[in-house]
């Protein structure tokens, strides 16, 4: 959290700053807190012990005495390691793999399913050591409140055959999301299965991670899946019966930042809204100036104390208040399509969003 040096002079200039920032670190909690209902008992679907709808995020754990019901079943995949999953949900994958390789000429294999809290533990570590803090936090559990646990969520990785026909594993993340093809097909199997995926791209604001087309879910229900696939629904939004509008995001053509890298800022303006309760936002634009963009860097490094930001870039939102808006703050009932988020980033620095406001004068 920085502090606001010039704080009156830019509520003067009418722009909010804004003192909780990256979405994705521990603070990840707070803001999608409000979007993580808890699980309502009435679309639960027990059979034989266990929840198959069991909701479990960074807010809920593993629910006590899960593993007293759970019935596991062992396997070894392509790369020689012990798998364990939940029966029914191994079943089920049998099936999937079987129609993706008849159908598709996809093989499907798997590389993690249920996991101890203690193996949960050395991946976070291991993360961290990888990656760095914060996408470890963006990917990985806290131990004791991974899906993992469950034995209900598989990690998916798949095989494919060189020029020579010998088979080949796809088996790294960032190998895995190369082939965006291969994904929509499997993808597009998983409810006949009682699957869904699980980390849907675009909705790190509702689950809290980013998008991970190899963690599928089981929940036992053909029904609930294909209705939560077809509407790309999260499970926080199927649970709850809450669903949150699709936000229209338009890059433009940016000669300075990668598509990836702005929609990493989006996420961040996203979790802010998750913040905001009754606010609907709608789109986001891009739009590149670099004069004002430079401008608005010298000023926010202004207002900040201790910042080195190096980089700035702002979206023009359109959102919606509701007919109950606190009046002091917003016109109920009303689309506001003039406000300007602006996120700002340090050197090999994660964006973290810095004001928001309608004055063009920044
Ligand atoms: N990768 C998912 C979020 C987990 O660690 O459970
Ligand atoms: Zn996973």
């Amino acid at each position: 959290m920085r502090t606001a040096k010039k704080l009156m002079a830019f509520l003067v200039l009418a722009f909010v700053i804004i003192t909780t920032v990256a979405c994705n670190n521990a603070e990840t909690k707070d803001k999608t807190e409000q979007n993580m209902k808890e699980k309502e008992t009435d679309t639960k679907s027990k059979s034989e012990g266990i929840d198959y709808k069991a909701l479990v995020n960074k807010l809920n754990p593993l629910p006590e005495e899960w593993e007293d019901e759970l019935e596991i079943s062992n396997t070894v995949n392509s790369v020689g390691d012990d798998v364990e999953v939940e029966s029914k949900a191994y079943e089920a994958f049998l099936k999937l793999k079987e129609d993706l390789q008849k159908n598709n000429g996809i093989y499907i294999e798997l590389d993690s399913a249920r996991r101890s809290v203690a193996e949960q533990q050395k991946i976070m570590y291991d993360f961290i050591k990888k990656y760095g803090e914060v996408y470890a936090d963006k990917t990985v559990a806290v131990p004791g409140y991974s899906e993992h646990h469950t034995g209900l969520a598989l990690d998916l990785y798949f095989r494919l055959k060189d020029e020579d026909g010998n088979y080949k594993d796809i088996y790294y993340n960032e190998d895995m999301v190369m082939y965006p093809h291969i994904w929509e097909q499997i993808h597009a199997k998983l409810a006949d299965y009682g699957f869904i995926l699980r980390y849907p791209d675009g909705r790190e604001h509702i689950t809290g991670y980013g998008y991970e087309p190899w963690h599928i879910r089981y929940i036992d229900d053909v029904n609930a899946a294909n209705e939560i696939m077809k509407q790309g629904l999260t499970l926080e939004e199927y649970l709850s019966g809450e669903r949150l509008p699709e936000v229209r995001v338009n890059y433009g053509k940016s000669k300075r930042y990668s598509h990836d890298e702005l929609a990493e800022a989006v996420v961040q303006i996203k979790c802010e809204f998750s913040k905001m309760e009754g606010l609907e936002l709608h789109a986001l634009n891009y739009v590149e100036n670099e004069k004002k963009a430079k401008k608005a860097l010298k000023r926010i490094n202004m207002i900040f104390e201790d910042a080195d930001y190096t980089q700035a870039v702002c979206f023009i939102s359109s959102f919606h208040t509701p007919s109950d808006a606190d009046k002091n703050h917003w016109e109920p009932d009303k689309e506001y399509t003039d406000m300007k988020w602006w996120l700002a980033r340090s050197k090999d620095g994660e964006w973290e969003l810095v004001l928001y406001g309608r004055d063009d004068n920044i």
